[in-house]
């Protein structure tokens, strides 16, 4: 049996896209390897967010290139992912042992990729795709990572156009997956043992707004998700800020297997620096938006990405991003000092970039701020009892320890002999740390 590997970086998307791809090529007779010296293809899976992710997934092409020419020459290396899309044909300029360039909108098109590169073809299958490839999903199973968490995509793309952000270009525009097909997942994915499914998407507070042959959103997904038979958690990742409906807030506190938990990257806390990325809110509407799910939904975490940096950002402006976090009292933040993104808006505006040394700074403060945000979060759960859902089983200094998250996606380490992955058990909080509460079982 021919053996596979596949490097996977950046997002949840991706990891997904893997799964996918892993399951078609296990359809085509390979064996999934973790050890890339051992196999016959081997693939990068890309993320081009910022330059260094972009510099990384070259880095692993060259290694493979090298083992490629000096001696392997029956390997096979393919690229896909964001940065195979965003550089098509050119990869095979740059790096000349690449059999194959896959794009993101064409995944299903990889069984006949290999086919072709094993007649000798070089192929580069990069075309946009305006529709979901949905229906092609139903010919392979998903070869899902062995774990509590199930991932689902329900939208792909972004109309958003964010003046530093690349997805709208390596992603495409908006695409929603039929309902029928998710919900069919989400089914096959709780019947093989799964305990929460997450819905994934770049904005997926916008699922549905495509559909023009029914009005079918979100809340709509998430009733008819949470109605499926058995013990399950349910989340959803990424949301915009303003299309976060008030139905959608309405849903998710009335469905019980919606967990308490938003992700609302605000990016700046600053009104000039948020138009000048093109976001389309200020602080005020953001502000609006987490107040109504605070007062909604008790023990919310909300979560969020904000960008040190942006070309033009100034000391006032960066502690306007700052104080946002104590006044939003948000749970835990994704951080990334600005990286200039070929194609995009802001990556024109060269004369007015701050300094590494400005940006490595003000990312240091923020990561201190972010940090006292979040032990001030768990603080709050000391000596209340929580349902968490366990996800792994370790030896801990010589402790045995399982960890889980709550239902708001609180990190919990507890003291326990037994593996109880996959089990939801409740436990008492009895102390914290930034990262993660402790726990007792109770
Ligand atoms: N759709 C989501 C974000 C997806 S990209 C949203 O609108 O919020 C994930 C995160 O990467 C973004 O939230 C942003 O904080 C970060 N990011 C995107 N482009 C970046 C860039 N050029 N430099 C630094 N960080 C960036
Ligand atoms: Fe990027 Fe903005 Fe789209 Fe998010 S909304 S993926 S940050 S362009
Ligand atoms: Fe990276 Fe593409 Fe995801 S750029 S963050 S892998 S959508």
């Amino acid at each position: 049996m021919p053996k596979v590997y596949i490097e996977t970086m950046g997002c949840q998307m991706n990891k997904s896209d893997t799964e996918r791809m892993l399951g078609m090529l296990e359809h085509f007779g390979y064996e999934e390897t973790k050890e890339p010296k051992e196999a016959d293809l081997l693939m990068v899976n890309t993320c081009s967010i910022r330059q260094l992710s972009e510099d990384k997934a070259f880095s692993t092409l060259g290694t493979w290139g090298k083992w490629k020419k000096e001696g392997k020459s029956h390997i096979k290396i393919g690229i896909c992912g964001c940065v195979a899309q965003q550089k098509a044909e050119s990869v095979f300029k740059r790096a000349n042992y690449v059999d194959f360039v896959l794009g993101t909108h064409k995944i299903y098109s990889l069984p006949d990729i290999i086919k072709r590169i094993n007649n000798g073809e070089k192929v580069c299958e990069c075309t946009e795709t305006n529709k979901s490839e949905d229906e092609k999903a139903k010919e392979y199973s998903i070869d899902r990572v062995k774990a509590v968490n199930a991932w689902i995509p329900i939208t792909e793309g972004c109309n958003n156009f964010c003046t530093y952000c690349i997805v709208p270009y390596t992603r495409g525009r908006e695409r929603s997956r039929q309902p029928e097909t998710i919900i069919k997942e989400a089914k096959d994915a709780i019947k093989d043992g799964f305990k929460e499914i997450t819905l994934l998407g770049q904005n997926v507070d916008s699922y549905g707004k495509d559909f023009e042959d029914k009005n079918y959103r979100l809340a709509d997904l998430l009733k008819e998700l949470n109605s499926i038979e058995g013990k399950f958690r349910i989340r959803f990742v990424t949301s915009y800020p303003t299309d976060i409906t008030d139905e959608l807030i309405a849903t998710a506190k009335e469905l019980d297997k919606v967990c308490e938990y938003f992700h609302i990257p605000m990016q700046s806390g600053n009104d000039t620096v948020l138009k000048r990325m093109n976001r389309r809110y200020n602080r005020e509407t953001y502000s609006k938006i987490v107040n109504k799910i605070r007062t909604q939904i008790p023990d919310v975490t909300i979560t969020s990405d904000f960008i040190a940096g942006f070309p033009g950002e100034t000391e006032e402006q960066f502690i306007d991003t700052l104080s946002a976090i104590d006044e939003f009292e948000l749970d835990y933040s994704n951080t990334a000092a600005y990286s200039p993104r070929e194609k995009t808006v802001a990556a024109r505006w060269v004369d007015e970039f701050i300094s590494e040394e400005e940006k490595t700074e003000r990312l240091a403060r923020l990561n201190d701020k972010v940090k006292e945000g979040c032990l001030k979060s768990n603080k709050k759960f000391i000596g209340r009892v929580m349902e968490v859902l366990i996800e792994s089983f370790e030896k801990h200094k010589g402790t045995n320890i399982v960890t889980g998250r709550t239902r708001n996606n609180k990190l919990v380490h507890i003291p326990s002999d037994k593996d109880l992955t996959g089990e939801f058990v409740n436990v008492k909080i009895t102390g914290c740390k930034t990262w993660y509460l402790n726990g007792e079982l109770t």
